[in-house]
């Protein structure tokens, strides 16, 4: 029990015990089918070249990646130069992970509520990729804490940035209620069209959006979204 709200996956324990082994058996593991169950390895720059894409700006920024899973999405965030990076997570395998493969990562070993004061109004951006369990429930006093507690983070102009396909119960069903400002994108499978000036045209065009909506419609899909919360 390393998640203060639940197991911690299941692969993140069988990467740390190859790690036990030798850094090259955890470099092996991660390779292995199903490793990214939980948490993007190979795919992993289709997402942070998508946010990249989507926040579009020239201007300095702290971004932090929390519940970070194995970090591959922030690693790949790093590559841009305006982009300071630092990724979260409670897991005590991803502590080791992290600490022992990638010690340059600026890692802060924390669930949400647990974040140090220190990063008060310090992040632009927090990007959260399916944090669940708390973003997969219907439990809005929940979903209103912990939102609470990670806005406390953000700078006065920062946003919260969630990726996830909607679910049954999610947090999606709550958000008009947690009364908060809030807009929502739709997104393509990630390595569909992934290039910078295909972006910039679709998330400024809404009606692009809604024609790929439709179209995970017709072929019955569970769509991925992001929800941009302005603190
Ligand atoms: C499905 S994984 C996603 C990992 C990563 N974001 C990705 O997309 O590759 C969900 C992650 O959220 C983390 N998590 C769950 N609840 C959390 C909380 N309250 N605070 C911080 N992280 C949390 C879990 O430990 C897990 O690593």
């Amino acid at each position: 029990m390393n998640n203060p709200f639940g197991n911690e996956p299941t692969t993140y324990s069988q990467l740390a015990e190859a790690l036990n082994i030798s850094k090259d058996s955890y470099h092996k593991k991660t390779l292995q089918k199903d490793m990214d169950s939980h948490s993007q390895i190979k795919d992993a720059h289709f997402f942070s070249s998508r946010i990249k894409y989507f926040i579009n700006t020239k201007k300095n920024i702290k971004i932090l990646d929390c519940g970070c899973g194995l970090g591959f999405i922030a690693r790949g965030l790093k590559k841009y130069k305006n982009f300071e990076v630092f990724l979260s997570e409670p897991s005590e395998s991803i502590k080791k992970i992290i600490e022992n493969v990638y010690p340059e990562d600026n890692f802060l070993p924390f669930s949400i509520e647990d974040l140090p004061k220190k990063f008060h109004n310090f992040f632009d951006v927090i990007y959260l990729r399916e944090v669940y369990p708390f973003t997969r429930t219907s439990d809005i006093d929940l979903q209103d804490r912990l939102i609470k507690a990670i806005s406390r983070h953000l700078k006065e102009d920062g946003v919260l940035i969630f990726e996830q396909i909607k679910n049954e119960k999610d947090l999606f069903c709550n958000l008009k209620e947690l009364n908060l400002d809030y807009k929502i994108f739709y997104l393509m499978p990630t390595k569909w069209l992934n290039f910078e000036w295909f972006y910039k045209i679709y998330f400024k065009v809404h009606f692009l959006s809604i024609f790929i909506r439709l179209i995970y419609k017709v072929f019955n899909k569970k769509i991925n979204h992001f929800i941009v919360i302005k603190k």
